[in-house]
């Protein structure tokens, strides 16, 4: 059969232009999505009286069968029929005749192809909510066994101040639980209905396209033809918003694999997690992590290939608006494989609460503590920071940690010094004591833990 747009046309396609500008290669992942657009409009095409009910019905049996060729993996695509919609169409006209060619009355594949993305992106995001969900879950998991499990906190990758390891773990809660706001809320816009802007201009057929849009989901029309073919801002939001996503996953992947050093020697892997080196048969290596930080570059990649194909484009389709959809499906399938992992991952890691702990009593991470200590009894803080710098100097002079100076020592420093310091600088005091709202005290902890799981399921 020629080409569904051949009639201007005396010369065949060069075989190499039929090539490089068909997209089927990756747009008939959008097959399922085309159907039920198709679906919705020839109903209204019916229902409007633009074709005869019983055209519209031949159409939707048409469909159907198409639709099961599909699913049953027995549909031919070709690359002479260029993408997804004209494939599907030929195929439709194969089944029923000519008056399968009815279906794309009032309709263009600019208007279509928008659909067929608003309708894809819908259903994914929905799933990837899902996914984050469960390593919130796997997050909350661990956070429940281990508020009174202590490890260093850092800043500027030095030992800080101790905090708890359900602490930790629930910052990672609060940024998924952010992304998770930010995929729900642009369903809003992804749920926008394009269909029925036609080529860039409307249509002089009587179509409804409030009706389309509800049965498709949608609960809005965009008002503006042009825009609603050459916008894919609901695209390049959902970059946006994987691309903060992968950033958090990754910063999590980069914690555990650092943490599952022999350096660091804070959590294990579970073996099912890690994989070994053809060469050094003791290596057990963190690669699932190490992939999910990479995988970040892709991800980055696919939003400044889109904002870039969108740059300097005038209204309304482009062709090059075909290159609008392997970053999408690609980003898709990063995240689904990334969270997919992640949350099995960390229900199975092993904590090493013993090596958290012997960390926290080998550092100097109380010594926050002791200048608090003479502040309360009324030395200026920062006379009180001073003096303390010079304790922990004198220390590591003596190859002592705080907690091992004796009171001599301590009141060689200061007259407010009494016996009471030694208690206030055990690392579990030093956690508890920092009781604000949102802070590492077991309390809040606790606290936090319960609004935690509250956001969950
Ligand atoms: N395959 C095309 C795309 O993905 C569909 C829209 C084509 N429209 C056109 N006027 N050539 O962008």
């Amino acid at each position: 059969m020629s080409k569904l747009w051949g009639g201007r046309f005396t010369k065949p396609t060069n075989k190499l232009v039929e090539e490089y500008t068909s997209s089927i290669s990756f747009d008939k992942k959008l097959a399922l999505h085309d159907i039920q657009g198709s679906f919705a409009h020839v109903e209204m095409l019916g229902k409007c009286d633009i074709i005869s009910l019983d055209e519209a019905a031949q159409i939707k049996q048409g469909l159907e069968i198409v639709q099961k060729k599909i699913k049953n993996d027995e549909a031919e695509f070709t690359v002479a029929d260029e993408d997804i919609h004209m494939n599907i169409e030929k195929l439709l006209i194969e089944e029923i005749g000519p008056v399968g060619g009815k279906l794309h009355t009032g309709r263009s594949r600019n208007d279509q192809v928008a659909t067929d993305m608003h309708l894809y992106l819908r259903e994914k995001t929905k799933d990837l909510i899902h996914l984050v969900e469960a390593v919130q879950s796997a997050l909350v998991g661990q956070a429940d066994t281990h508020v009174e499990t202590i490890l260093p906190g850092y800043t500027h990758l030095q030992r800080a101040q101790p905090v708890s390891f359900s602490h930790h773990l629930l910052a990672y809660f609060w940024m998924f639980e952010r992304d998770k706001q930010r995929l729900q809320d642009s369903i809003k816009r992804i749920n926008w209905s394009p269909l029925g802007a036609a080529a860039l201009a409307g249509t002089p057929y009587p179509i409804d396209r409030e009706m389309t849009a509800e049965t498709l989901g949608f609960d809005y029309v965009y008002p503006n033809s042009l825009d609603a073919v050459s916008d894919r801002d609901f695209i390049l939001e959902f970059l946006s918003i994987s691309s903060i996503l992968i950033t958090h996953i990754s910063r999590l992947s980069e914690e555990l694999i650092l943490w599952s050093s022999q350096e660091f020697n804070f959590v294990e892997l579970d073996d099912a997690f890690c994989t070994g080196s053809s060469i050094m048969p003791q290596k057990k290596n963190p690669d699932v992590p190490e992939l999910l930080r990479g995988k970040t570059g892709r991800i980055y990649g696919n939003l400044m290939g889109l904002l870039t194909l969108l740059k300097g484009l005038p209204l309304a389709y482009n062709k090059d608006m075909q290159e609008d959809k392997e970053g999408m499906f690609d980003t898709v399938e990063t995240l689904d494989g990334a969270l997919s992992l992640l949350a099995p991952m960390l229900e199975s890691m092993e904590v090493k609460q013993a090596n958290m702990k012997q960390a926290v009593q080998e550092d100097y991470s109380n010594a926050t503590d002791i200048a608090d200590y003479l502040a309360v009894k009324g030395l200026p803080f920062r006379q009180a920071h001073e003096v303390i710098g010079k304790i922990v100097l004198y220390a590591i002079e003596q190859q002592k940690y705080l907690l091992e100076l004796t009171m001599d020592e301590y009141k060689g420093f200061s007259d407010l010094f009494e016996e009471d310091i030694y208690e206030k600088l055990a690392p579990d005091h030093v956690v508890a004591a920092r009781n604000s709202q949102g802070g590492t005290g077991f309390d809040q902890v606790y606290k936090q833990l319960q609004l935690a799981k509250e956001h969950i399921n």
